[in-house]
C-alpha cells in the first residue's frame, strides 16, 4: 500500500489537498456538475480565479454540497486568486470581497495574486483591451504594497493563506523579505517537459509550497490563445500523455499516462490541480492514492525535463505583457 500523500502543510499549520480540481476554461453550464461530481467522488480542493469567470457557479455547488450536510466548510479547500486588474493596494479587499460574494462563503483557504504584471482597472473587465487589441497594462504595480493589502485580508479573516502565482525567484524573495505573513504558496506552470527544479528548490529553502498548473499539458489552450486573437502556431506545443515513457510505465501500473504525470509531482511533494468537466476524468485524475512510482520511474520521469522552452503559458498567450517592469519570465525561474 503507498504511503498516504493527502496534504501539504503550509508553515502556518493549514493543510492543502495535494489533489484540487482545476476549473481554468471550464465554462458556465458545465463547471458546478464538475464541482459536484469532484465532491461526490472525494476532492475537497477545488482551484478558481476571478479571471474564469466561473466564482458563481462554482458557489452553488458549493453550497449545495454544504447545505446536503455530508460536508462542512472546514473540510473543504478553496482557492481564488485576485484579477491583475486588481493589482494594486486598493483594489484587493473590493476584488476578494467580490469573489467570496459569487462563492457564497465568508473566507477562502488560500488567495493569490494571479500574475505580477498588472493591467488597469477599467469597468471590471478581466484583460481590457486599447482599441488596436494590446492589453492595457499598469505599469505602476508595486507587489510589495500589494502584498501588505493581501496580508490585511488575512487579519480580517476572508483568506485563511496567501500566496503568489506566475511570480519568479526575486519577485517572491523580495515579497518574503517584506513580508508579515509570508506567502504560504507558489502556484506555477510545472509539468513533466517543464519540472520547475530550480523555482521549486528555491520555495522549498522559503518553506513555500508549490502547486502545479496544467499538470497535464494543459491541452486546450489552443483555444484560449484563438479566442484571444493570438497566433497558435506560436504556441509551444506538447503532449505529455501521448510521451512514449509515461506510456510504458502507465501500462506497468495499470494506470493511465495522465495519472502517472499526476503521481510523479505529488510524490515531489507539490499539489497538483488536473481540469477537467467530464466525469470519468474528474473521477480517473483522483485516483492515484493507490500506487506509487519507483525511484527507477521517478528517475526515468525526471529525465524528460526540458526546462523553461517547454513553458506553455509564454508571451504567445498577451505578448504586450513581457513589456511590463514585473514581467516574470525574463529570467529563468
Ligand atoms: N495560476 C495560473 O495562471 C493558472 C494558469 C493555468 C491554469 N491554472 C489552474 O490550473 C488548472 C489546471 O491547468 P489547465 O486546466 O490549464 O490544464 P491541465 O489540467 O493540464 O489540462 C486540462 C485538460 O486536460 C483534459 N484532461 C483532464 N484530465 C484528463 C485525463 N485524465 N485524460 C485526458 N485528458 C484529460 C481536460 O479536458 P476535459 O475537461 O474534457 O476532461 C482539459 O482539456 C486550471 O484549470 C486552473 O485551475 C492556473
Amino acid at each position: 500500500m503507498a504511503p498516504k500523500l493527502e496534504n501539504v502543510t503550509f508553515f502556518n499549520g493549514h493543510k492543502m489537498p495535494i489533489v484540487g480540481l482545476g476549473t481554468f476554461q471550464s465554462s458556465k453550464g458545465e463547471v458546478g456538475r464538475a464541482v459536484d461530481i469532484a465532491l461526490e467522488t472525494g476532492y475537497r480542493h477545488i482551484d478558481t480565479a476571478y479571471m474564469y469567470g466561473n466564482e458563481a457557479e462554482i458557489g452553488q455547488a458549493l453550497k449545495k454540497g454544504l447545505d446536503s450536510g455530508k460536508l462542512k466548510r472546514e473540510d473543504l479547500f478553496i482557492v481564488t486568486k485576485l484579477p491583475p486588474a486588481g493589482n494594486r493596494a486598493e483594489s484587493v479587499e473590493k476584488y476578494l470581497k467580490k469573489s467570496l460574494d459569487a462563492l457564497q462563503l465568508s473566507y477562502v483557504d488560500l488567495y493569490l495574486i494571479h500574475h505580477p504584471v498588472g493591467v488597469q482597472d477599467v469597468g471590471g473587465q478581466t484583460l481590457p483591451r486599447h482599441k488596436d487589441g494590446n492589453v492595457l497594462l499598469d505599469m505602476n504595480t508595486d507587489i510589495i504594497s500589494l502584498w501588505k493589502a493581501m496580508e490585511a485580508q488575512v487579519d480580517a479573516g476572508r483568506a485563511h493563506s496567501i500566496g503568489l502565482s506566475n511570480f519568479n525567484s526575486s519577485q517572491i524573495k523580495r515579497i518574503w523579505q517584506a513580508a508579515r505573513i509570508k506567502p504560504a504558496n507558489l502556484q506555477v506552470e510545472l509539468h513533466i517537459y517543464f519540472q520547475q527544479r530550480e523555482l521549486a528548490a528555491f520555495c522549498k529553502a522559503l518553506d513555500v509550497t508549490v502547486c502545479a498548473y496544467a499538470p497535464l499539458g494543459s491541452p486546450q489552450l489552443s483555444n484560449v490563445v484563438r479566442a484571444r486573437g493570438g497566433d497558435v502556431n506560436k504556441l509551444v506545443s506538447v503532449s505529455p500523455m501521448s510521451d512514449p515513457v509515461v506510456s510504458r510505465i502507465a501500462e506497468k501500473y495499470k494506470k493511465t499516462a495522465a495519472q502517472v504525470l499526476l503521481r510523479h509531482i505529488m510524490q515531489r511533494g507539490i499539489v497538483v490541480i488536473p481540469k477537467s468537466v467530464n466525469p470519468d476524468r474528474i473521477k480517473q485524475n483522483f485516483d492515484v492514492f493507490d500506487f506509487e512510482l519507483t525511484e527507477e520511474d521517478m528517475d526515468e520521469l525526471d529525465a524528460l525535463d526540458k526546462g523553461p522552452k517547454c513553458r506553455i503559458f509564454n508571451e504567445v498567450i498577451a505578448p504586450e505583457r513581457a513589456k511590463h517592469p514585473e514581467y516574470p519570465y525574463h529570467q529563468r525561474y
